[in-house]
């Protein structure tokens, strides 16, 4: 039996230090290490990882003496549509870039009770109902909670193998002798293996248990499937040594208090990475939403000031939205700010951009901004929308009817252009949007006579905004202007 040794292990990026650090000169996290007891073995390898760092999967992939297997580029065997299986639920297969690769290799992250489990019975399901062998195995609940949450979902005659384990020895022999098609594992943090002595959920455990499933997905053509807990920063346990194995990164996100659900790609290497799914959480599990348009703007009405639809993009699909803004008297010194859904300090450039261009003034106001149905808009063509919503609250006009934005607006008070203008045109045109404001330099790619019941207003700057929407009488004349905004204040 080899010497047991003590190690310190970083939760966050996975380094190892003989002592304990306050903060880990890695990843200059602070509190992270942990103590974790390691057996090394023969080769001198501390749980799968040498003194250089390399990870465990590399080690046995070509461990062992055995020649690798070369290939010339032009018989490599290429991945052709029939190593790609539909998942049979579209949403699922945009964000995958087409459907499920064969052998690879997925972690799906998210908050507890988001669905993360619900969304991949329902894709067993699915895979099943194609005659896939599906082992699906939850480390967390009861082979009869599984098969419970099944039945709800509507799966009955579909053919899912389950299992209740929490030892990953026990479920990778099973997979070896079973050879599924694909293989769920419920999740990664609860899973562990004898050879690691630390504690289910910790990064050793958790790389060590990853490494193996990776081996798994690449020699057996098996497609592996993990769900992986988040914490409470927002990011995944043992995170960047998570990330590193998988194919493909899925973050499942939504508001718990609400019914949409989004999936998103964070890493792909076998699509895009941009491309949005939306779901809708019901009583029998999730529904696609095949028009998110429709969905986003369904509690819109047209005659309440502070609120403009944008035509966002979201991957190759154009999704339009609702951006809401709220300017009131602060009686603070310095007047708060705050965002959902679009960066702050976005709404801080605009409204200095307002001030400096225009002759509204929201520097002693207090600034909430909203991106209705928890989108998050990072693209710079939602300015145009923010500041029509800004102008109309802080005048308390409503915008006009059906009216739809999109553009950047710069430093110097000028419009700039959006990207794919016409797939965003087409998109409001078709959800009934008949007044729309663009960049003028758009022009050049839309042909106004294209769409015939919409109205183009071409805008070169941002005074026109004011022209358009800051009319009516003025609001009564507010205090006097208070000392300039604090940019460090925390708001
Ligand atoms: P779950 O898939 O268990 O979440 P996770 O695996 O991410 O922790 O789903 C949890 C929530 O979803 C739970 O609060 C109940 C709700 N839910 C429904 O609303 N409808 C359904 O059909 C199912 C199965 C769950
Ligand atoms: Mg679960």
């Amino acid at each position: 039996m080899a010497k047991q040794r003590t190690t310190y292990v970083c939760q966050s990026c996975g380094t190892h230090r003989s002592k304990w650090e306050g903060r880990c000169s890695d990843c200059g996290e602070w509190n992270t290490f942990v103590e974790e007891k390691t057996t090394p073995d023969r080769k001198g390898w501390v749980n799968g990882r040498n003194a250089s760092g390399a990870g465990a999967a590399g080690a046995r992939a070509t461990g062992g003496g055995v020649g690798m297997d070369v290939y010339n580029l032009i018989d490599t065997p290429s991945l052709d549509s029939g190593q790609r299986t539909s998942t049979g639920i579209g949403e699922v297969d945009r964000v995958l870039g087409g459907g499920l690769v064969r052998g690879s290799y997925i972690l799906l992250g998210g908050d507890p009770g988001i669905g993360k489990s619900t969304l991949v019975m329902q894709i067993a399901g699915r895979l099943a109902g194609q005659k896939a062998k599906v082992l699906y195995v939850s480390a967390e609940e009861s082979v009869q909670q599984t098969a419970l949450r099944a039945r709800r979902l509507g799966l009955k005659d579909e053919k899912v193998e389950l299992a209740s384990e929490s030892s990953l020895d026990t479920i990778m022999n099973t997979a070896l002798e079973m050879q599924p098609d694909v293989l769920i594992i419920d999740s990664i943090q609860t899973v562990f293996t004898s050879d690691v002595e630390s504690a289910p959920g910790s990064v050793s455990q958790v790389r060590e248990c990853a490494a193996r499933l990776l081996n798994l997905a690449k020699t057996k053509q098996t497609s592996v499937i993990i769900i992986g807990h988040v914490t409470k920063d927002g990011s995944l346990a043992g995170p960047r040594v998570l990330e590193h194995m998988v194919d493909t990164v899925l973050a499942f996100e939504g508001d718990h208090h609400q019914q949409f659900r989004l999936l998103r790609a964070l890493k792909n290497r076998f699509g895009a990475t941009n491309e949005l799914g939306v779901f809708e959480m019901a009583g029998d599990g999730l529904r696609e939403v095949p028009n998110p348009s429709e969905f986003f703007l369904q509690e819109r009405t047209d005659d309440r000031y502070g609120s403009a639809v944008f035509a966002a993009m979201e991957g190759t699909r154009p999704v339009l939205c609702e951006i809401q803004a709220l300017t009131t008297t602060s009686p603070l010194p310095s007047p708060r700010r705050s965002s959902i859904g679009v960066d702050v300090q976005r709404v801080n450039m605009l409204s200095a951009v307002l001030e400096k261009h225009t002759s509204i003034s929201l520097s002693n106001r207090d600034i909430y901004t909203n991106v209705v149905g928890g989108l998050k808009i990072s693209e710079p063509a939602v300015d145009l929308a923010l500041v029509a919503a800004l102008i109309s609250s802080d005048r308390q006009v409503p915008l006009p009817q059906r009216s739809c934005f999109l553009g950047e607006v710069g430093l110097t008070g000028e419009v700039r252009g959006a990207s794919l203008a016409t797939e965003r045109v087409k998109e409001a045109v078709k959800l009934g949007f008949t007044q729309i404001y663009l960049p003028a330099s758009n022009q050049r790619y839309l042909n106004p006579s294209d769409y015939p019941k919409a109205t183009f207003h071409w805008i070169h700057e941002i005074s026109q905004m004011e022209a358009k929407f800051g009319g009516g009488p003025r609001p009564a004349k507010r205090k006097a202007a208070a000392p300039p905004p604090n940019e460090d204040a925390p708001f």
